[in-house]
C-alpha cells in the first residue's frame, strides 16, 4: 500500500487540546501528518510562527510516531504538493464551521483535485473551543486549564498581561 500523508494546517495561534485530538484522530488514520503552522498570516499572531513551531514540538514530542512539525507560507495546496501529501485534514467543532470549511475546500479542490480535504470531529467535549477564545479568556483574567496543554497555558503567562 503507498503511504498516506495527511497535512493539518492552521495558525495554531496557541495550540489547543482540541487541535492535539484532532492530531492524535489523524495519526490513527494516516501513515504521517504534517501539522503545517502558517507563518505569514495576515491576522497578526499573538505567538511568533517561531513559538507557534516550538511549542507544537515541545507537546508533541515522542507521544506522536508519524507525526512532524512544519511550517508553510502562501498556498496551502502548493505546500501540500511539495510534501506529496494525498489529505488536508480539517476540524469541524459545530455547524457554523462548516460553511467556511467547506468554501476553503472547494477551492482546494479547484486548485489541486488530486487532494482530498477530510474533515475530522474533534470530542464533543472540545466542540466549542478556539485558539481565539483561549486567547480571550486567559486576557481577561479567566482559567483556560483542561483547554491548552500546561506549556501553553505558562506560556501565555508570560505572553500576556493578565487584568485580574
Ligand atoms: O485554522 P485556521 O487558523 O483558521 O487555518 C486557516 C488556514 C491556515 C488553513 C488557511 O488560512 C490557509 O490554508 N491559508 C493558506 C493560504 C491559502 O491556501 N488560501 C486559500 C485557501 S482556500
Amino acid at each position: 500500500m503507498p503511504k498516506t500523508t495527511a497535512i493539518y494546517p492552521g495558525s495554531f495561534d496557541p495550540v489547543t487540546n482540541g487541535h492535539l485530538d484532532i492530531i492524535q484522530r489523524g495519526a490513527r488514520l494516516f501513515d504521517e501528518v504534517i501539522v503545517a503552522v502558517l507563518v505569514n498570516s495576515e491576522k497578526a499572531p499573538l505567538f511568533t510562527s517561531e513559538e507557534r513551531v516550538e511549542m507544537m514540538r515541545a507537546i508533541l514530542k515522542d507521544s506522536s510516531p508519524g507525526v512532524r512539525v512544519d511550517t508553510f507560507n502562501g498556498l496551502l495546496v502548493t505546500y501540500a504538493q511539495k510534501q506529496e501529501a494525498q489529505v488536508i485534514v480539517r476540524g469541524i467543532r459545530a455547524v457554523s464551521d462548516y460553511e467556511y470549511e467547506l468554501q476553503m475546500a472547494l477551492m482546494n479542490r479547484r486548485l489541486a483535485p488530486g487532494i482530498e480535504t477530510v474533515f475530522m470531529m474533534p470530542s464533543e467535549a472540545y466542540s466549542y473551543l478556539s485558539s481565539r477564545l483561549v486567547r480571550e479568556v486567559f486576557r481577561l483574567g479567566g482559567s483556560v486549564e483542561g483547554l491548552v496543554p500546561p506549556l501553553v497555558e505558562q506560556r501565555l503567562r508570560t505572553k500576556m498581561p493578565r487584568k485580574s
